[in-house]
């Protein structure tokens, strides 16, 4: 991989130290270029173009697929991560005394959604963090036989902290709940293999580590799961044959047999020509984890030795937080030196992706 030449097609680079994905990711130039070729086509075309964009769907489906191991029927594409959350959450089929399993380090959508299950009934119960860590001993106290489902981030978005997809996993499993996963703070810098972790669902926006745009999401939905659910949202795209939707079976409508199932009504293009083109570009790189992962080591090591206070755990992803006196201010000051930072949990959180360099890390740390 030639960094320069990636830097080159970021242009962010040229203007900011950018450290801010856990936030919105800038977006590189052959991801802005695919979307201005849809706004062409979209303002010249407009009809005309639809069985194109149709088409492009389908194709971005199969390249979402294949980025997290898993199968295009297993994909669909809605509007944000927390829009998934809500559909897994409403849909599930909740017996009396069931719970549901989260922690308190989730960002609100994953936790309100679960919050207000308890209006039908269904047990809250959230895993509370200890000195920022959520330990295996917690899951395993929170979880029982009566657990519908777990919901967790895979790296929580405060502090970095990442839980072990695998273990809770495999906890899940044993309890016979379902696992879902918000991968928001990891796809795209992490690798996620669906299969090997045996995920359940997940529902990942795309604007942060992905390097695509906002608006459109990502909603997996494991194959053997599929056909047990009814979407809580349904309309025209959800059937089958939606194409022919004059002719739609108005007795008893057939619904698609895949994930699509899940996409009630017409898709956010513009949105899927973006993360085609952002999977794309981060297609071409290689290492990103083993980047993401270095440059926030370095960052950990450092910070710690000018004497700040890391308030990100040793289990961690590409985040890095560190306490300062007044987190608000110091963003400010940072970003008229044109670093872009952001404050969270009383500290700064620092998120660089693969394309950032140590050397941006060290303006930052002179800048501290
Ligand atoms: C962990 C996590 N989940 C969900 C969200 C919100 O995502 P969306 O706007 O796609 O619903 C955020 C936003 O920062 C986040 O950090």
């Amino acid at each position: 991989m030639n960094l320069d030449h990636i830097r080159e097609q970021i242009p962010t680079s040229k203007k900011y130290v950018y450290l801010n994905h856990a936030a919105c990711a800038p977006l590189p130039t052959p991801v802005v270029n695919a979307q201005k070729q849809y706004l062409e086509t979209r303002a010249l075309e407009a009809e005309t173009a639809f069985d194109s964009w149709l088409e492009h769907a389908e194709k971005t489906r199969k390249v979402v697929a294949d980025f997290i191991h898993a199968s295009p029927e297993e994909i669909a594409f809605l509007k944000n991560t927390s829009e998934g959350i809500n559909v897994v959450a409403n849909m599930l089929d909740y017996q009396k005394g069931d719970n549901v399993v989260t922690t308190d380090l989730e960002f609100p959508s994953n936790y309100m959604p679960w919050f207000y299950l308890q209006r039908k009934g269904v047990e809250f119960r959230m895993i509370k963090n200890k000195n920022g860590k959520l330990l295996l001993e917690d899951y395993e106290k929170a979880i029982d036989d009566n657990t519908k489902c777990v919901a967790v981030s895979h790296v929580e978005f405060a502090t970095g902290f990442k839980n072990d997809l695998q273990a809770l996993a495999e906890l899940c499993t044993d309890h016979n709940a379902y696992f879902f996963v918000d991968p928001i703070q990891s796809l795209g810098a992490l690798n996620l293999d669906v299969r090997k972790t045996h995920v359940d669902f997940f529902s990942s926006g795309c604007y942060k580590w992905l390097l695509s745009e906002l608006g459109i999401s990502i909603f997996y939905i494991r194959k053997e799961l599929i056909h047990q659910f009814t979407p809580p949202v349904i309309g025209w795209f959800s059937l089958k044959d939606y194409e022919n939707y004059e002719n739609f079976d108005r007795g008893d409508p057939e619904i698609a047999s895949t994930a699509r199932k899940f996409e009630c009504g017409n898709l956010n293009f513009y949105g899927i020509y973006t993360l085609h083109a952002s999977l794309t570009f981060l297609n071409q790189a290689s290492h990103i984890e083993e980047r993401v992962m270095n440059l926030s080591n370095y960052l950990i090591d450092n910070v710690a030795q000018k004497g700040y206070t890391v308030q990100t755990p040793q289990e961690h992803a590409g985040i890095v937080n560190f306490k300062v006196k007044n987190p608000g201010k110091t963003v400010k000051t940072l970003q008229k030196d044109n670093i872009i930072v952001s404050s969270r949990a009383q500290g700064i959180r620092v998120s660089a992706h693969f394309w950032n360099t140590t050397e941006e890390l060290d303006v930052l740390l002179k800048a501290l």
